[in-house]
């Protein structure tokens, strides 16, 4: 199947709904890889928790007493118990079957009805997943032996740093998710397809940011950033990061979207978005001039390309507008064929633009 994946063609219609290849990108992406978890600003104080789906498993993610962001299996270690559901803040984590009771270091404190000596406590700590930040994000991954997170990010990390993104406040009471019915590589091509703006987008980003007014900057299949301007504002950055995210980013204000697959056919998309000034209670962040109907834009065009997934269809070609798709592209071959990826792309300097064509 991997072999399938070219750079500079489509996907193959077949691969958004095959189960033998959505297992095995389960297995190879999502539960190897960085995969997005939250903002910073979610888990502000020592207590505050989110679950996050991680390509099929629940995971915590926790600001400890020490103020250290850690992850861990939603997995009570007597029987399996999930022991959050959703966002909250608590010092203790206590099963709602047995009470079996955690900090926020993961560490089992108490077993209720046991003798001093029946359990060894220490040796039933939560199950630690590594967590890292980058701009203020966090991302989780539940494989030990992949590649820091920096590693990853560092053909991008030089356009991105000057942003400053971690200065920026996240508005966590309007992220939203919705499920959409679509394979997930749909949702993230969707997410970096400046292609279609004049098109798909033509009422809501083209007047803003004109598909001819985009360019690329710079990416591998590791992760990529392109440019495009936003009209009468700073140029934005669009920032993918695969398998999970990608965020439209303005000296002032980020807009990120990640999603988590459900099934083959279904994907759990969230919005979120940080801007300078923190959020007042009861109100959201505005989109500087910038519709936010865009993102429902991508959900219909991604829930009609599933629908069509049984088509008999030869892959057509990419053109150089699609760039971000093509290191996509070479992110899937990477991860599940172990194909070498090819060299970072880099066509301008951070700061700078590329030549026009
Ligand atoms: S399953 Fe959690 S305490 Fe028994
Ligand atoms: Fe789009």
């Amino acid at each position: 199947m991997p072999t399938r994946i070219e750079r500079g063609t489509a996907l193959p219609l077949d691969l958004l709904v095959d189960e033998a290849v959505f297992d095995l990108e389960m297995r190879q992406l999502w539960e190897r890889d960085w995969v997005f978890a939250t903002s910073v600003d979610a888990v502000a104080d020592p207590g505050d928790h989110v679950e996050v789906k991680v390509g099929r498993e629940s995971v915590i993610v926790v600001r400890g007493e020490d103020l250290a962001i850690r992850a861990f299996a939603n997995a009570c270690t007597h029987r399996g118990t999930p022991l959050i559901d959703g966002p909250g803040s608590l010092k203790r984590f206590s099963c709602p079957y047995h009470a079996w009771t955690f900090d926020t270091w993961g560490a089992l404190l108490s077993v209720p009805y046991t003798q001093p000596d029946e359990i060894c406590k220490d040796q039933h700590g939560l199950h630690e997943y590594r967590a890292e930040q980058w701009q203020g994000l966090v991302f989780v991954c539940l494989d030990d032996e992949v590649e820091p997170l920096a590693e990853r990010l560092s053909v991008i990390d030089p356009y991105v740093r000057p942003l400053a993104l971690d200065r920026l406040h996240h508005d966590t009471a309007s992220e939203s998710s919705e499920l959409w019915k679509t394979n997930w590589k749909s949702a993230h091509i969707a997410a970096v397809d400046s292609y279609s703006h004049f098109r798909v987008h033509a009422e809501t980003i083209e007047p803003v940011s004109p598909t001819d007014a985009t360019y690329y900057l710079a990416g591998s299949a590791a992760a990529t950033v392109m440019g495009g301007e936003s009209s009468q504002r700073a140029d934005h950055l669009v920032i993918a990061i695969p398998p999970s995210f990608v965020a439209v980013a303005w000296p002032d204000t980020l807009l990120w979207r990640s999603w988590n697959p459900a099934d083959v056919g279904h994907t759990n998309v969230r919005v979120g978005m940080a801007s300078e000034q923190p959020v007042a209670e009861g109100s959201s962040v505005h989109l500087p001039g910038w519709d936010a109907a865009f993102i429902d834009e991508d959900r219909a065009i991604c829930e009609r390309v599933q629908r069509n997934a049984r088509a008999r269809f030869t892959p057509g070609p990419l053109i150089d507008l699609e760039s971000a798709v093509g290191d996509f592209h070479d992110y899937l071959a990477w991860r599940l064929a172990d194909t070498p990826p090819p060299p970072p792309v880099i066509t301008a300097a951070p700061g700078d633009r590329p030549e026009p064509l």
